[in-house]
């Protein structure tokens, strides 16, 4: 364990996601003085590519129950989140709470979602089984092949995209500094503990910022920062997605309900624009647009919803899941004194955000890792046996960073 330091107040965040957004916004909430980096401009990386659905619920997949635990954590935050958040940036998020429709057409996809209902249902999830015509009348654009489908009133959605404006702006309104266009080149250590980052800026050149903690928050590129000794390189890899907008007509949506097919799913926003996702490929980096990913959504969300055959194409993107190696995210303390994880969010980076940016606030304030993501820290994936393997760092304590 690392040797005990005089408490500090500067803390450096390494990327301007929603991850790092969220825990920045909350400790400059509590007065530390905290420094997000981000090489490009914030919210622009898979935080900008996302759907923004906050679903646990039908994303709930068997051997997943201890992130599906964190996610439903962290859903139960939303709503005040969302109101805070507004609150305190001036700017509307679009959270909205219709619910989503799960759809089947034929016998195969009503035999394999009655399976997955089941399997939600015995982990006490609120959803309702309903028969097509049913989920017609609640959404009257659906396929007359839809022939069965689940409801879930909890799985709710918000435009993302609004969403990192917000956090930047409250960020930055509650004091904290967003360095845009600022590389961390390297996380700066003497030995046992960081010292602070080193980091290339247009105009300034190649300088370094003394801090106390660093926590990691860079997504898909979290591996890749210098400095980081090879043990404690998280296991995060690109998890790349298609994805395309159509325009619906105003006034007239064609959904009101996050709607997911066998293979896509169908987001309605408040401005008329209905999304379309997602792929889901192991392509390294690769971010090319392919005819194959947008023949295959349209097909699958044609064949959901029809009407959407005479919509403009509006907008198409590809984005980058930070996947970890058991696709939950990777949370907490290191080995390392002073850095701290927040990556590998993958599918659920939106979802996760409340309880991330509270979590490892707590944890940089308080010196104590908040039980609810002690199962998620880096050090899961150590080798279980032989001299390699170390001691969960979740059992430690941090030293707690003083008020300013
Ligand atoms: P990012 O948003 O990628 O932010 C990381 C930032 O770090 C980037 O801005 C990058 O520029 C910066 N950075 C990298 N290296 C450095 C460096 N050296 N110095 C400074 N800055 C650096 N999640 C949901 O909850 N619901 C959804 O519906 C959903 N849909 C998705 C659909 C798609 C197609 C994709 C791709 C993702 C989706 N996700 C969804 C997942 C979600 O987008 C991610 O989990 C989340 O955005 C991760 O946030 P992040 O802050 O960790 O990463
Ligand atoms: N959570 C939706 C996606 O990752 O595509």
């Amino acid at each position: 364990m690392a040797a005990r330091r005089e408490p500090s107040d500067v803390i450096a965040i390494i990327g301007g996601g929603v991850c790092g957004l969220a825990i920045g916004w909350r400790l400059a909430q509590a007065g530390r003085a905290v420094t997000v980096f981000e090489r490009g401009e914030a919210g622009l990386g898979a935080t900008w590519a996302a759907a923004g659905m906050l679903a646990p619920q039908v994303e709930a997949e068997p051997s997943e129950e201890p992130l599906l635990s964190l996610a439903l954590e962290s859903r139960a935050m939303w709503p005040d989140f969302a109101r805070e958040l507004e609150e305190a940036s001036g700017i509307s998020i679009d959270y909205r709470t219709e619910g989503t429709i799960v759809v089947a057409h034929d016998r195969d996809d009503v035999e394999r979602l009655r399976f997955q209902y089941d399997f939600q249902r015995q982990l006490g999830l609120d959803l309702e089984w309903i028969p097509g015509s049913e989920a017609r009348r609640r959404e009257p654009h659906l396929a007359r092949s839809v022939t069965a489908a689940v409801f879930s009133p909890l799985d709710h959605q918000v435009d993302n995209r609004k969403l990192a404006r917000a956090l930047s702006a409250a960020f930055t309104g509650a004091g904290g500094e967003l360095r845009e266009h600022t590389e961390v080149l390297e996380i700066l250590a003497d030995g046992d503990h960081v010292t602070g980052v080193r980091f290339a800026a247009q105009r300034l050149g190649r300088r370094s910022l003394a801090a106390d903690a660093v926590v990691l928050a860079a997504g898909v590129w979290s591996r890749d920062i210098g400095g980081l000794p090879q043990a404690l390189r998280p296991p995060v890899r690109p998890v790349k997605g298609q994805m395309l907008a159509v325009q619906m007509p105003p006034g007239a949506p064609l959904l009101s309900h996050v709607v997911w097919g066998p293979a896509i799913y169908l987001v309605p926003r408040s401005d008329g624009r209905l999304l379309v996702g997602a792929t889901v490929e192991e392509k390294g980096f690769d971010t090319t647009l392919t005819a194959g990913g947008v023949l295959d959504l349209l097909r699958e969300a044609w064949e959901t919803l029809p009407g959407i055959y005479d919509l403009p194409l509006v907008e198409t993107w590809v984005g980058l899941r930070p996947g970890s190696r058991d696709d939950a995210p990777i949370l907490g303390a290191t080995d390392l004194g002073g850095l701290i994880m927040a990556t590998g969010h993958h599918r659920n980076g939106i979802l996760l955000a409340p309880l991330t940016g509270r979590a490892i606030a707590d944890l940089l304030i308080g010196g104590a890792t908040p039980e609810s993501i002690a199962p998620f820290s880096l050090a899961r994936f150590a080798p279980k046996s032989g001299a390699a393997a170390k001691p969960a760092p979740s059992a430690s304590r941090l030293e707690p960073v003083a008020e300013r």
